[in-house]
């Protein structure tokens, strides 16, 4: 298992593992010139040189980041891809000297495992705005947000 900055070649690949998750409602679609215009923000969990999973942090203000776009195929779960994508995106928001990080997701114990803890999105007004406005399901989405405060977190 690898992880490491998405480049380029990933592009198609990311984009067909968001898309084939997003068709069973597991995560928000991302066109493929969103994930292109923001590259940088993207990691990808490689197993034998097959990349297989991807996440991407999104820098809403200063002070406040969200993990996005977490999957890993079905074929490669439960072998640390996961966990290993959101440490690296840990890092990257403690480079770039973010402080909070959250998530909206029906996967809260793979959080909680992770330090993060159970929020309200009603926290988060900028994801609100940004996103769950325009989902067509809105509050019944079953989702539910955690966040970490890195200061807090010494483990990563
Ligand atoms: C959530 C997801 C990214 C986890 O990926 P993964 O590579 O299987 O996770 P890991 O192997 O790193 O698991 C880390 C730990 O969380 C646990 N875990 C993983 N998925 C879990 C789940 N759905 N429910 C409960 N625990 C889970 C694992 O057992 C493991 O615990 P362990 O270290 O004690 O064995 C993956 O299941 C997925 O793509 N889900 C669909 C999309 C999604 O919900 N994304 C989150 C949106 S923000």
């Amino acid at each position: 298992m690898n992880i490491r900055s998405a480049s380029p070649a990933d592009i198609p690949t990311i984009a067909a593992l968001v898309d084939f998750l997003a068709r069973r409602a597991e995560v928000l679609p991302r066109p493929i010139e969103v994930i292109r215009d923001t590259l940088s923000d993207w990691v990808g969990g490689e197993q034998e040189d097959m990349v297989l999973g991807c996440a991407s942090l999104l820098q809403y203000t200063p002070l406040l980041g969200e993990i996005r776009s977490l999957v890993v195929d079905d074929c490669a779960r439960r072998n640390g891809i996961g966990s290993g994508m959101v440490r690296a995106l840990i890092g990257q928001a403690r480079s770039r000297s973010i402080p909070t990080l959250f998530a909206v997701t029906r996967a809260v114990p793979f959080f909680l495992g992770l330090g993060f803890s159970i929020s309200d999105k009603t926290y988060f007004p900028e994801k609100i705005w940004r996103d769950c406005q325009l989902c067509p399901i809105q509050e019944h989405c079953g989702e539910t947000a955690v966040v970490i405060h890195l200061a807090e977190a010494n483990d990563f």
